[in-house]
């Protein structure tokens, strides 16, 4: 029934009749070998899982719904199985009609009565082409701008942003899956093994619930690289492993958490320093999140706490104010402090930045500034991460360019100590990451039953084997 409900609040706002497509399977090499299908997010949102290929015609003039899917063929059973019967999806989705997607042109000729027609480019691009003949506009999932007509985004991206009571559990569900797995691989961990190995562990989990991962998994004792997803390295003693996993429901919600652990199982008085002051920062920045508290306050918050903890082990040199004002923080902080989580990890992420405050500017690009993916303020019913980390990254440490221009604010005799810990594979990186609830009160943190204190950490790793 939420999704009828979030249909009709939509086509209350729409001015203009509105086509929007589920997408259809993508291939991974060949044509026949595909990725698992799963639906565009405002497709999701507005009608639940379906099978590839659907699509869903809505009229601003009489609040009518038609509703697209393959014709039901001898052929389509044989590879697929029964589906539903076009009766019995019109039943289903409560919506006016069910017609054949493969007619969908000569249809939408019909409905359109000559009028012109909004649409929602999909991350399948033949789809989206397909879309584009119908309404003869260039338009594109992945390029901030073409994504569909900002009224559109604006009506649609304010419904998904704060999420209802129903959306918010299926996040729950998806981070308690993601305990399970995040537990299991710090069961599973220690020296001698390879990363695929404990990413086994980790899979299985999601597994065992019918979730896939909402994306690729970092599971790495390079955890400064920050999207590494190779998880080709032998775990050895005096590494962190750095694990950012989240589980997404069959629904489609996902979670969004990192945890890092030593892989000896015991932190190094360096890791236990570094992992002291990512911690603070983590819990300070979830503590904070309430209405009106925007990403760009959160940023800042993150910022003061890391630079004065990197300020205190002589990482970082001079005023805390001067640090974070010429952006020398960047270094070790290289990325966004969170981004709202939902349907998609980052959630509206390709919306761009049609939801960010007007007044302030969501992302700062220059050398070494952090990165903000949108700057929302908070809202009740809003779900977002929280993830502040530090990196030892030898091409930042050792570049020439930020030597020159943060000398006076980064000791790098002292971060290339960092680079030569280890037996010169270096410190790594430290990343924790929390989802949270904003509520008019106390914030609530989904993820905090994954542990990330120091002692319950220690007391976890490795435990499998003995
Ligand atoms: N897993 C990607 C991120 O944390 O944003
Ligand atoms: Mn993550
Ligand atoms: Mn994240």
């Amino acid at each position: 029934m939420r999704h009828v409900f979030r249909r009709a609040r939509l086509l209350s706002q729409l001015q203009q009749p509105l086509l929007l497509f589920s997408g259809g399977e993508i291939a991974r090499n060949a044509p026949f070998t595909t990725y698992p299908f799963r639906a565009d997010s405002n497709f999701l949102y507005l009608f639940g899982p379906c099978e590839p290929g659907c699509a869903a015609f809505f009229d601003s003039d009489n609040g009518k719904v038609s509703f697209f899917a393959p014709q039901r063929t001898l052929q389509a059973a044989l590879w697929s199985g029964p589906r539903p019967s076009f009766e019995d999806l019109k039943q289903g989705l409560c919506v006016d009609e069910v017609l054949e997607v493969e007619r969908l042109e000569e249809h939408i000729g019909h409905l359109r009565r000559g009028r012109p027609l909004h649409f929602l480019a999909v991350a399948d691009e033949r789809t989206t082409q397909r879309a584009q003949k119908l309404i003869g506009q260039e338009m594109s999932f992945f390029k901030a701008g073409q994504l569909g007509p900002p009224e559109l985004l604006r009506a649609l991206g304010s419904m998904r942003l704060c999420k209802e009571e129903d959306e918010v559990e299926e996040i729950g569900r998806a981070a308690h899956i993601t305990h399970e797995a995040q537990l299991a691989a710090m069961l599973y961990t220690r020296p001698g093994i390879f990363e695929y190995e404990v990413y086994a562990h980790l899979l299985a989990a999601f597994t065992r619930h019918a979730c896939q991962e909402a994306y690729s998994t970092i599971l790495s004792v390079r955890g400064e690289v920050l999207h590494n997803t190779l998880r080709s390295n032998r775990l050895k003693e005096g590494d962190l492993l750095l694990v950012d996993a989240g589980a997404e429901r069959p629904s489609g919600y996902a979670a969004d958490i990192t945890r890092t652990w030593p892989v000896s199982g015991k932190f190094s008085a360096t890791a236990k320093a570094i992992y002291k002051v990512v911690l603070a920062a983590n819990q300070r920045c979830l503590e904070a999140v309430r209405p009106g508290v925007g990403f760009a306050a959160l940023q800042h918050l993150a910022s003061q706490i890391l630079a004065e903890g990197l300020l205190e082990l002589g990482l970082l040199k001079g005023r805390i104010e001067d640090i974070l004002t010429v952006g020398a923080l960047g270094v070790f902080f290289p990325h966004g402090i969170g981004h709202p989580l939902g349907l998609d990890v980052h959630d509206l992420g390709n919306f761009g930045d049609i939801l960010s405050e007007p007044s302030s500017p969501s992302a700062e690009t220059s050398s070494g500034q952090p990165l903000l993916r949108m700057n929302v303020e908070f809202k009740e019913g809003m779900v977002c991460t929280v993830e502040p980390g530090v990196y030892f990254i030898p091409q930042r440490i050792r570049s020439v360019e930020f030597q020159n221009t943060f000398g006076e604010f980064i000791d790098f005799e002292e971060a290339e100590r960092y680079l030569e810990m280890n037996g010169g594979r270096g410190f790594g990186g430290i990343r924790i990451e929390d989802n949270v609830l904003c509520t008019q009160t106390q914030p609530i943190v989904l993820s905090s039953m994954i542990p990330k204190q120091i002692a319950e950490i220690e007391a976890l790793v490795g435990t499998a084997y003995r």
